[in-house]
């Protein structure tokens, strides 16, 4: 016989085995779906940066999650805009702010979901960065720590079942599990955006969020896109500090990072798939180049594949439709 001997393609060719083999596989418990939260009453307005989003008041929220349930959906994570912007991001720990109140109004509509809430500050703060700034605009590490357990603390209290640290600065992880045991939330864990890059494929959400920093950028905090050891020394420092699920984020363009990550710890690890990569997608799509669906089905198993055991996603929703 013809060399090569070996004929990979004979598990090929039959659907059933390439079923009964395939690695790799995504389904709805691996998902957690990103809403935006505003306040009021019965506001559910179309997002223009993020096609088939909304931004929704805590009843239309608790509506969505309700339809997301009876869909097969397991989990959402929950982000804030507040009518009111300060220097400190206050509203951020407001019990009457808009997280705290989808929260509570979810819980009642669909028990059954699991409610992530991001805990930042700059969708809270006037200026727009993820923490306080000092009078020449630097963005101070330490007195951002308290700010962000307050609102951590405010979203558990609400009853969300995890917290997601999104800000990046230094020891946060620690802070906030001091003020959540301190506080009798022990069994409340810590998703941790451990690695995050600053990455242009936010833009998006930065629209969605109105949390565009008014000005100077997010370097002097998230990552630089060039390394890779700094990813693993992030994640190292937030396991050492008690983070219950290491994530990495964004997540298409960093799938070496989810593999390096996925090799140095045997916790959990999540992958964000951000708003600009939805976009792209949709927008291929929407212009023809693409098959959509398959396209986007391709993108959650090449993160799965990579070594994500949970991905966040703006295609929750429709991935559950297009299993059926
Ligand atoms: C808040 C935060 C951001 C995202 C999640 N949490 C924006 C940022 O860091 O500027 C981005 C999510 C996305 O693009 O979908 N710090």
């Amino acid at each position: 016989m013809a060399f090569p001997l070996d004929r990979p393609r004979r598990l090929r060719e039959s659907a059933v085995l390439r079923d009964l083999l395939r690695e790799t596989r995504v389904d709805p418990e691996d998902l957690i779906y990103p809403i935006f939260i505003v306040p009021g009453k019965d506001v559910k307005r179309p997002i223009g940066s993020l096609a088939g989003q909304f931004h929704l008041s805590p009843d239309r929220a608790a509506e969505l999650a309700r339809g997301f349930r009876d869909e097969g959906g397991r989990a959402l994570i929950l982000f804030g805009i507040p009518d009111s912007k300060d220097e400190a991001g206050s509203s951020g720990a407001d019990p009457g702010g808009p997280v705290q109140l989808a929260i509570r109004a979810i819980k009642d509509a669909a028990p059954e979901l699991m409610v992530a809430t991001d805990v930042c500050l700059c969708e809270y703060t006037s200026h727009g960065h993820c923490g306080v700034l000092s009078p020449e605009g630097r963005v101070l590490n330490d007195p951002t720590l308290e700010l962000l357990a307050a609102q951590a603390v405010s979203h558990a209290e609400a009853g969300a079942d995890m917290v997601a640290p999104s800000d990046m600065m230094d020891g946060r992880v620690q802070a906030v599990r001091k003020a959540l045991d301190g506080s009798g939330f022990e069994r409340i864990p810590i998703m941790s955006y451990s690695v995050k890059y600053a990455s242009a494929f936010y833009g998006p959400f930065r629209e969605a969020a109105q949390s565009a920093p008014k000005a100077g950028d997010r370097k002097g905090y998230q990552m630089d896109p060039g390394n890779i050891r700094e990813a693993s020394l992030e994640a190292e420092l937030d396991l050492a500090e008690g983070a219950d699920i290491i994530m990495v984020k964004p997540a298409g363009p960093y799938l070496d990072v989810l593999r390096e990550i996925r090799l140095l710890t045997r916790r959990p690890l999540a992958a964000y798939q951000v708003s600009g990569e939805f976009a792209m997608l949709r927008a291929a799509g929407d212009a023809g180049l693409l098959d959509y669906r398959a396209a986007a089905l391709e993108s959650l198993l090449g993160i799965r594949r990579a070594g994500a055991d949970l991905i966040l996603t703006y295609l929750a929703p429709e991935f559950l439709r297009w299993r059926g």
